[in-house]
């Protein structure tokens, strides 16, 4: 009698290195999805998870009043030093069911960048991060602040701020609330893959990372996002999404890892760090730092730029250089 697993075709062994698994330009998926973020960005209201809302938020019409006051209290300068003292924050982040190839892997987090918010941000950063190495660099969003900047310049903004860097594998990124569907080519252009509830892998010794990322849940939200967590091929996964929304998903859908922002740690927070508005529908507990769902160990980074007035108090800025380590199933959450 055969022995039907000696018959049975091997399974292929990963591809090596980043490639997609779904989606991309060109491609029916991008193009159901350009369509439902055109439909969603030309309503003019937000569409979170918990259904549609009224655009505009507290920190927007409240922008103009707060600089006045801040200039008046003598503050506005020591805030806009705050928000260029970018700290760059490194964390190794033992991981159960890492896949051996990866023990080591070096994953730079950015998120929020709202480049034109403060001119030379990009340069003044450029100059710490250069000749870094990482494997792999994760974007989660928001790299422009107006809707009317030119996206071409956005992108370039990008380039400029990851040109020293010593990157393995590549770029993955997902689009922000601040970002328009016009970003996405640019931004692949310049060598960054996007995702739009769409997928992606590194393989390595036969071995891989799956990245799901989504389009942003603050105000593009659609089913589509869900979808996509829900639909993650095999392998380890790792989550990338603006917001920290998606985190039960996500979690349901067995991602090991999530990283995300929106929140800029709450920007201008109370002393010790704590946030005063978390621009969260739900899940505000996760608006900043490490944390947990279930399984799931989640990131919400501080953000590297700043919306609105472009000013912060107890919460510096921040990128996250994280070293992946395999470690047992009994190994306890980050502290
Ligand atoms: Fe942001």
């Amino acid at each position: 009698m055969p022995d039907p697993a000696a018959s049975a075709p091997a399974s292929p062994a990963p591809a090596e290195g980043l490639h997609r698994l779904s989606g991309g330009a060109g491609t029916p998926a991008r193009r159901r999805w350009r369509e439902t973020r055109d439909r969603l960005e030309a309503s003019g209201r937000r569409h979170t998870v918990r259904g549609p809302r009224r655009s505009g938020g507290l920190l927007y019409r409240g922008a103009p009043a707060m600089a006045r006051a801040l200039w008046l209290a003598g503050l506005r300068d020591r805030g806009e030093r705050n928000a260029r003292a970018v700290v760059l924050e490194e964390r190794s982040l033992e991981l159960p069911g890492l896949p051996a190839a990866f023990d080591g892997y070096r994953l730079l987090h950015v998120s929020d960048p709202h480049f034109e918010n403060i001119p030379g941000l990009a340069e003044s950063v450029a100059r710490r991060l250069d000749g870094l190495a990482v494997d792999l660099v994760a974007l989660t969003g928001d790299f422009q602040h107006h809707w009317w900047v030119d996206p071409e310049v956005s992108a370039r903004d990008l380039e400029a701020l990851l040109a020293g860097l010593r990157i393995g594998d590549g770029c993955l990124a997902v689009l922000g609330n601040h970002d328009g569907a016009h970003l996405v080519e640019p931004l692949e252009t310049a060598g960054v893959q996007v995702l739009a509830n769409e997928h992606a892998a590194v393989g390595r010794g036969g071995q891989r990372l799956v990245f799901t990322g989504t389009d942003d849940p603050a105000c593009f939200f659609s089913a589509a996002a869900p979808a996509a967590l829900a639909s993650a091929p095999a392998g380890f996964r790792v989550a990338l999404v603006h917001t920290p929304e998606l985190a039960g998903p996500a979690a349901e859908a067995g991602h090991a890892l999530y990283l995300c922002g929106h929140t800029h740690g709450g920007q201008i927070c109370l002393p010790g760090g704590r946030p005063v508005i978390t621009q969260l529908t739900v899940n505000r507990h996760l608006a900043r730092g490490w944390w947990r769902h279930g399984a799931m160990v989640g990131h919400t980074s501080r953000g590297l730029g700043s919306a609105n007035l472009a000013v912060r108090f107890n919460c510096p800025p921040a990128l996250t250089l994280v070293t992946l380590r395999a470690a047992s199933e009994g190994d306890g959450p980050p502290q």
